[in-house]
């Protein structure tokens, strides 16, 4: 059995979505339980080592036996938990699904906008009455790292012969030219057919439950975030088929869960030298101090 504590910091996390549980390509070296102010996490954090020895953590956000709803997912304690580890880079694999119709099911997305469509009722800041700070998040998704993910994993999707025919595609911006736009609704059940209807005219690229809070906690904890999107249904706005079921998101989650694997060795061998070289992960540190509303950071 492994270890349950780990000393060293662990500069880069990924998050598990439905259909990722666990990363197979590396070694586990310890898995932690950490206890937050803000509770516990999803599940403990397994950590692994590249080759060249980097360690890098893995959660997985619905809990090792997909037991918690996106409602009650505990991302303070899961954002907290990685900050102790000393993460400054987290990479977010979710199952959407697409309101627009070049993104097939079983391509990926690499969002680089949201719109929150969650009910307020996750908690969604670690800042509380007596500490007010305000976190820029015009621009929710890190877009340098999104950037790499899309020039350096554009060809690593396979189709369910495992064989690279370029049929599922990786959409980012790079590629479609427009703003890739994730609509997070706060779920369980799924969309009506108007709602999804009115997302689209919005703009919504692909639809979740799972990128708010994350992506704000992070970007409150300084640190960098790009969520991965796991296209597996065209949701309810089209006339011609039957809304989504939960069965056409498991179906098209198990070749994306192959994909996920593939995309995430190719993504850790890109980013682990840009990760020493300070090149990515440091552009958010300092960034919460001047987003304190006092008027001690010389504002007024
Ligand atoms: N996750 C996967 N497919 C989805 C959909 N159509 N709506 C919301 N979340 C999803």
């Amino acid at each position: 059995s492994l270890p349950h504590t780990f000393n060293e910091k662990v500069p880069l996390a990924i998050i598990g979505g439905t259909g990722l549980y666990k990363l197979d390509s590396l070694i586990p070296v310890a898995k932690v339980t950490v206890s937050t102010p803000w509770g516990h996490p999803s599940s403990p954090i397994t950590i692994s080592k590249t080759a060249s020895g980097m360690p890098i953590a893995f959660l997985a956000r619905h809990g090792q036996t997909h037991n918690l709803l996106p409602t009650d997912v505990p991302s303070q304690a899961n954002i907290a938990a990685l900050k102790s580890l000393g993460v400054k880079i987290i990479i977010a694999f979710s199952a959407v699904g697409s309101l627009q119709e070049h993104i097939r099911p079983r391509d990926f997305v690499i969002p680089n906008q949201i719109i929150d469509r969650t009910k307020g009722i996750r908690k969604s800041t670690f800042f509380e009455k007596g500490f007010v700070a305000h976190a820029g998040f015009g621009d929710p998704f890190d877009g340098k790292i999104g950037d790499i993910i899309a020039k350096t994993c554009n060809d690593v999707l396979v189709n369910e012969e495992g064989v690279h025919d370029g049929r599922h595609k990786l959409h980012s911006k790079n590629t479609d030219g427009d703003d890739l736009t994730l609509i997070c609704m706060e779920g369980p059940a799924f969309s009506t057919r108007a709602e999804s209807k009115l997302y689209k005219s919005w703009g919504g690229s692909v639809i979740n439950m799972s990128c708010i809070p994350e992506s704000k906690l992070a970007r409150e904890a300084e640190i960098a975030y790009q969520m991965i999107c796991m296209s597996t249904d065209y949701d309810a706005w089209r006339e011609d088929a039957e809304p989504v079921t939960v069965e056409t998101v498991v179906g098209n989650l198990k070749s994306n869960s192959r994909n996920a694997h593939l995309l995430s060795e190719r993504l850790i061998d890109v980013l682990e030298p840009l990760i020493k070289s300070g090149e990515i992960g440091n552009d958010l540190q300092g960034t919460m101090k001047m987003a304190v509303s006092t008027s001690e950071n010389g504002r007024d």
